[in-house]
């Protein structure tokens, strides 16, 4: 028979035959535990050894319509899931300690509940004393939810299972405890078991599940990552320590568009929609100076302004540091090799920090060329013509790459007060946005027409 494995990591999920102090799998330092296997023993018999029942198959033309998606009203929740909660979804929704987790979704089950589902809120971590004190705090203390403390995964499937709820929300995954696994709450085989009960139970019955999931570095407790695969909808709340916005965004989403994110300012009365969010991440913005740069960005379905800031300054150091907050350190890499192969411009002996104001996160290739102006507005000490935004991928070979939904972005600048942008050329026609849209088709001539070198 073959030996089993009975390492798992805590992180990951991945299993091992033995253990090691890091997870091949996902890097993780200190992760991987000893765990007793779901079914230990002879279970392992082959499936071919006994006929299974049939299954009903149906063709890809079905008469019933989809069924009715229900609004709670806070629009930046809404349209991260795809259009309001579909019924029988389960959804994880994962963040940092201390995040806000608990206070969204006593927010979101109350509007949940308010435009009538009927809504249970489990906490795990808090008494329900604590969690009424919160609701009061919001505000909410007359929503119609149903609060309850506990964490035997048994009783609470039964209370479920009689009080038949339409949404039940579970704060957190890793507080649950299945009593037929024998292993700690928060361990993988605790998160798997729990995640799979309560998903299972939400498509059977008819209800619709939000989880919560605790992000940990330690791995103390199983990350949400072991339960991303059995949800519907993976939604991680985001934010930097010392600002006030979160963002809520939408990494995987069957009923709706991944990559789209909500923005939330956390208040004193909880958590409040930013429907404008370019005006909130521009705002700290002052006069044009130089390696400051606006970049005309789209985050899933909206399109988002956002400010890169860049200084270079000669390094007293042997080896230049390269610090990034809220973009990628790989790509800034490429840019600045982009820079020095194709424009001749060194960076080399130069420190170089480059920050996203705000602390917002930007993943969209789109930004490279609003990163090498801000690069290079710092690095020549010239700031860029004022009122200009700047959008476009940038290819090895030091091309500018067309990106998508150039109108969207256009627009969106002229109703922030920009009046010019910088573009790739070959792509999309920018519509009628009353931009003074200059197109260039690569960085050298970018460098040449806007820092007057190259
Ligand atoms: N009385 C208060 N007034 C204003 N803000 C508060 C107050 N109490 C808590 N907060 C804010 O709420 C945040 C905690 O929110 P919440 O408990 O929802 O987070 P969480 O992600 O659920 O945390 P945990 O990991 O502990 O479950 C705090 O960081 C704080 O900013
Ligand atoms: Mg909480
Ligand atoms: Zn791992």
């Amino acid at each position: 028979m073959a030996k089993s494995n009975s390492f798992t990591c805590n992180a990951c999920g991945a299993s091992f035959g033995k253990w090691s102090g890091r997870c091949d799998a996902c890097g993780a330092w200190n992760t991987i535990v000893e765990e007793t296997p779901l079914s230990a023993g002879p279970a392992s018999k082959s499936l071919g050894a006994r006929r299974g029942a049939p299954i009903r198959l149906t063709d890809l033309t079905t008469e019933e319509a989809p069924p009715p998606r229900t609004n709670s009203g806070i629009s930046e929740l809404d349209r991260v899931l795809g259009g309001g909660l579909v019924p029988s979804s389960a959804i994880l929704v994962g963040g940092d300690p201390g995040i806000g987790k608990s206070t969204l979704l006593l927010q979101a089950a109350a509007r949940f509940a308010q435009a009538g589902l009927k809504t249970i809120y489990v906490s795990g971590e808090e008494a329900s004393a604590q969690v009424r004190m919160r609701a009061q705090r919001l505000g909410l203390a007359d929503a119609p939810v149903q609060l309850a403390a506990a964490t035997n995964l048994r009783d609470i499937l039964t209370t479920l299972e009689t009080e038949k709820p339409q949404l039940a929300v579970i704060d957190s995954i890793q507080t649950m405890w299945a009593d037929n696994v024998d292993s700690a709450p928060g361990s993988v085989s605790q998160v798997r078991a729990a995640a799979h009960e309560l998903t299972t139970f939400a498509k059977r019955r008819d209800m619709s599940v939000i989880l919560v999931g605790h992000v940990t570095k330690d791995g103390q407790i199983a990350g949400p990552r072991v339960v991303e695969h059995m949800v519907d909808t993976v939604l991680y709340f985001e934010g930097e320590r010392g600002h006030q916005f979160r963002i809520l965004r939408a990494v995987k989403n069957r009923f709706g568009p991944a990559d789209e994110i909500g923005v939330f300012e956390m208040t004193g009365a909880g958590l409040a929609e930013v429907l404008n969010p370019s005006a909130l991440f521009l705002s700290e913005r002052g006069e044009p100076s130089p390696g400051s740069v606006v970049f005309a960005g789209v985050e899933g379905t909206r399109p988002l302004l956002v400010e890169f800031q860049a200084l270079v300054a000669p390094s007293p150091h042997s080896q230049p540091r390269r610090s990034v907050v809220g973009w990628d350190g790989g790509r800034l890499a490429m840019i600045l090799a982009v820079l020095e192969a194709r424009c001749g411009i060194p960076f080399a002996g130069m420190d170089v920090y480059l920050n996203v104001a705000g602390g917002m996160k930007v993943s969209e290739p789109a930004a490279d060329l609003a990163v090498a102006a801000a690069l290079l507005s710092a690095r020549e000490d010239k700031p860029l013509p004022p009122e200009t935004v700047v959008f476009g991928e940038i290819s090895l070979s030091g091309a500018l790459r067309p990106v998508s939904q150039t109108e969207n972005r256009l627009k969106e600048a002229q109703k922030l007060g920009f009046t010019a942008a910088i573009a790739p050329s070959g792509g999309k026609p920018g519509g009628d946005s009353g931009m003074k849209l200059t197109r260039m088709g690569d960085l050298t001539s970018f460098v040449g027409e806007v820092f007057g070198a190259g």
